[in-house]
């Protein structure tokens, strides 16, 4: 199988080793296993010292699956699998439903999977792009227009990497509608639900509210346990059993150690959230002030998860520009071409903060020298 190279993968593999100031990274800073061991003090672990590093339960533990079950309004242990990551979900799920020759929409900028994969296999994928001047939420009227009676599947993210938009409950409605005229599936990749700004952290599912809705979500962003590769699908009998049927050729299980300490962080899930929403806000508001300070760039303030896509007003390619910009200065940024869409760059704002003063501030000398 050939497959499309992953942009935003191999601009890590490129620039990270080197980064002075990483400004490209997505996660809420990482907590090690002591700091997580802290944050759920009141759990007594010493029982997984003991137990026998065996494949474990296959499809997930019982335990972790409850845990999972209860992020949703309405989904219950049958309908979760586990995975590797949620990269490890969203490939199960686009595996299992797209064949060659299907159609597929996609609403972009995403993670590459959303249209890489499909393409990989053989389906007619269509763009549908996120534009600036919507706020990046979704031109329903383009969606509809790209969405045909024989649509299988409608892949998106929400709230989305790389712009941070969140799509409000009733434009979620419609785009089900949209779905329904062609009976399509939508996967939405909601890893990032659980870290929108303000108000309840976590948006609507698409599992919770469309019968052929398929959420994939990880530990790796709202839990800053991207170390774990924890992951899982939430979606109606049928579809899990596809994907559990596909799971058998690459997964297994997932690591007993894993599930193990993502059961922890999502029983706790309260407290590491409180924990990543407080250093969400206290990035953007750095982001926001050196917006405000600096005339060459301009951004939709994100409303949820760890990134914003700042567009700028330079004559350079985006790409041209990030490699410049570290090689002179040692700041790390992905560039919107990484992303489809020239003339953006995403700022990650969930780190190291005295470093993201410091690494924007420096970006601002570079920009106006
Ligand atoms: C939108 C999106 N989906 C999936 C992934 C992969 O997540 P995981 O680390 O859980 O495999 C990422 C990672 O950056 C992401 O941004």
């Amino acid at each position: 199988m050939k497959i499309d190279e992953f942009k935003v993968e191999e601009w890590f593999n490129k620039y990270e080793k080197w980064a002075k100031y990483d400004l490209a990274d997505t996660c809420v800073e990482s907590l090690s296993i002591n700091e997580l061991l802290n944050i759920t003090a009141n759990n007594d672990v010493s029982e997984i010292f003991t137990r026998k590093l065996n494949y474990g339960d296959i499809h997930g533990s019982t335990r972790l699956k409850i845990a999972i079950s209860e992020l949703y309004e309405n989904q219950s242990i049958d309908n979760i699998t586990i995975t590797h990551g949620a990269i490890g979900a969203n490939q199960l799920v686009i595996h299992s439903i797209v064949d060659l020759g299907d159609k597929v929409v996609s609403i972009i900028p995403t993670y590459q999977q959303h249209y890489s994969i499909p393409k990989s296999v053989g389906a007619d994928v269509k763009l549908c792009f996120l534009k600036e001047a919507n706020n990046w939420l979704p031109d329903l009227e383009e969606l509809e227009s790209l969405v045909g009676t024989d649509t299988k599947l409608i892949c998106m993210n929400n709230p989305n990497n790389p712009t941070g938009s969140v799509i409000p409950d009733d434009m979620m409605e419609r785009i089900v509608e949209i779905a329904q005229k062609s009976d399509a599936y939508i996967l939405c990749d909601e890893v990032y639900r659980g870290l929108k700004h303000d108000g309840s952290p976590f948006t609507k599912s698409i599992a919770d509210i469309y019968d052929k809705g398929i959420s994939t979500g990880s530990v790796s962003k709202v839990f800053s346990l991207a170390g774990l590769r924890l992951g899982w699908i939430a979606a109606n009998n049928k579809v899990i059993k596809e994907v559990n049927h596909q799971r058998e050729y690459n997964t297994i299980s997932v690591g007993m150690l894993d599930d193990y300490f993502a059961s922890l962080a999502i029983e706790n899930k309260e407290a590491i959230i409180k924990r990543n929403i407080d250093k969400v806000r206290k990035g953007k508001k750095i982001l926001i002030d050196w917006l405000n300070r600096e005339n060459k760039v301009r951004c939709v303030i994100p409303q949820a998860g760890t990134t914003a896509f700042v567009g700028y007003n330079l004559p350079l390619n985006s790409a041209i520009l990030c490699d410049k910009l570290q090689n002179e200065t040692g700041v790390m940024i992905l560039p919107g071409e990484a992303m489809e869409l020239d003339g953006y760059l995403r700022i990650g704002y969930g780190n190291n903060f005295e470093q993201l003063k410091t690494a924007l501030d420096i970006f601002s000398d570079w920009l106006n020298k």
